[in-house]
């Protein structure tokens, strides 16, 4: 394996200040070619079914994604399913899970009969590639990704299992497999970006190409979002559902209502939007202010001496109104679960018939068709 660049440094690069800034003002030209050539663009992005979806995903992923699909974008939104597996012992209620999120995904505006959802564990094919995958990294350069690295630090004294130190070579064969070339992801995702765009130069160099005139795979780029978006638990820390501070999408609107008004706040009536300084407080400000499409600023003037009560108030009203079409629309879907199969059949059948392309062409590339 010495023969491949050490691109340790460039992964661990791709989480610093610096490359964050030029992924920043390349998401901003992408955003440009994407309005203005939408159908040269295929979006490939998906959340691990670890939950239900809630309004970080909402607000932070979902509603993006509803508007590059309404510009004519390409779109592909995998359930990861397999990757539920890279830090825990079980799978959960993953079945349900991922019904609930083909009900979300559906709701929130992405129609079926363009989109396709899928899950991995339905696509053979692109699991498959990540054999050949595996061959072109390093367990080193594996072992210094910043995600995986982090990942391992949540686990805490977990051993890390083969999947964990390997996921972010099959999140490159999510990517490859339908040939995304725009991902939009958050931060927190950029070192999988890089390592995808690893695997697929070096698959170029060692097993060549079927078209002489481009390479099997193309170089997928992040689409960030421009102002990223971070929404608190309601107790002001990460949310999580183990503490009860997070508020799904399917959750009705008095249990919105129980959960906002236990929301932690501090003693200064005066609300302003301080993030740092006032975590809770402004968490709720930002909420409203995504809910109602206001600056948290205006939000916060406007309440003014109002105090918590006020902001309480204000935020149930905007959130619930906000979700309400989406609420009614999911409900109407998982009452109907016969269809939510449908799609996501019709999207893996879709999603199918992509990979086995795809990996035609590795065998083909690799001399692999007998
Ligand atoms: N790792 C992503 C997350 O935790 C989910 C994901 C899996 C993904 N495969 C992907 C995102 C491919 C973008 C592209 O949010």
């Amino acid at each position: 394996m010495t023969e491949f660049e050490d691109t340790g440094e460039a992964l661990a690069l791709a989480d610093s200040e610096a490359s964050l800034a030029r992924t920043q003002r390349r998401s901003r030209e992408l955003e440009t070619q994407i309005a203005a050539r939408p159908e040269q663009f295929r979006m490939l992005t998906g959340d691990r079914p670890t939950g239900l979806l809630h309004i970080g995903h909402y607000f932070g992923s979902i509603t993006n994604r509803v508007r590059l699909f309404d510009l004519g974008v390409d779109t592909f939104i995998l359930i990861a399913d397999y990757q539920v597996i890279t830090d825990r012992d079980g799978v959960g209620p993953i079945a349900d899970r991922v019904i609930n999120a083909v009900a979300d995904y559906v709701a929130a505006g992405l129609d079926p009969a363009k989109a396709t959802i899928f899950t991995h564990s339905a696509v053979p094919a692109l699991n498959q590639l990540m054999l050949p995958f595996l061959s072109l990294v390093t367990e080193a350069e594996l072992r210094r990704n910043p995600t995986v690295k982090s990942e391992l630090e949540a686990t805490g004294d977990r051993p890390m299992s083969g999947l964990l130190l390997t996921y972010p070579v099959h999140q490159a064969a999510d990517i490859l497999f339908c040939k995304a070339n725009v991902v939009p992801v958050g931060k927190d995702q950029l070192p999988h970006l890089e390592q995808t765009r690893v695997v697929a130069r070096r698959f170029d160099e060692r097993y060549g190409r079927v078209d002489p005139a481009r390479p099997v795979f193309p170089q997928a780029e992040a689409l960030l979002a421009e102002r990223a978006v971070t929404i608190l638990g309601l107790d002001g820390t990460k949310m999580s559902k183990s503490k009860g501070n997070v508020i799904e999408l399917g959750m009705d609107a008095d249990t919105t209502a129980r959960l906002i008004k236990k929301a932690v706040t501090d003693s200064d009536r005066h609300i302003t939007y301080d993030p740092d300084a006032r975590p809770g407080v402004s968490n709720l400000v930002n909420l409203a202010a995504l809910a109602t499409g206001r600056t948290p600023e205006d939000v916060a003037a406007e309440i003014g001496d109002g105090g918590a009560g006020t902001l309480k108030k204000f935020v149930t009203e905007a959130l619930n109104e906000r979700l309400r079409p989406h609420r009614e629309k999911r409900a109407e879907l998982m009452a109907d679960p016969a269809y939510l199969h449908a799609v996501l059949r019709q999207g893996n059948e879709k999603a199918n018939a992509v990979a086995d392309q795809t990996l035609a062409e590795v065998r083909t590339a690799m001399q692999m068709v007998y």
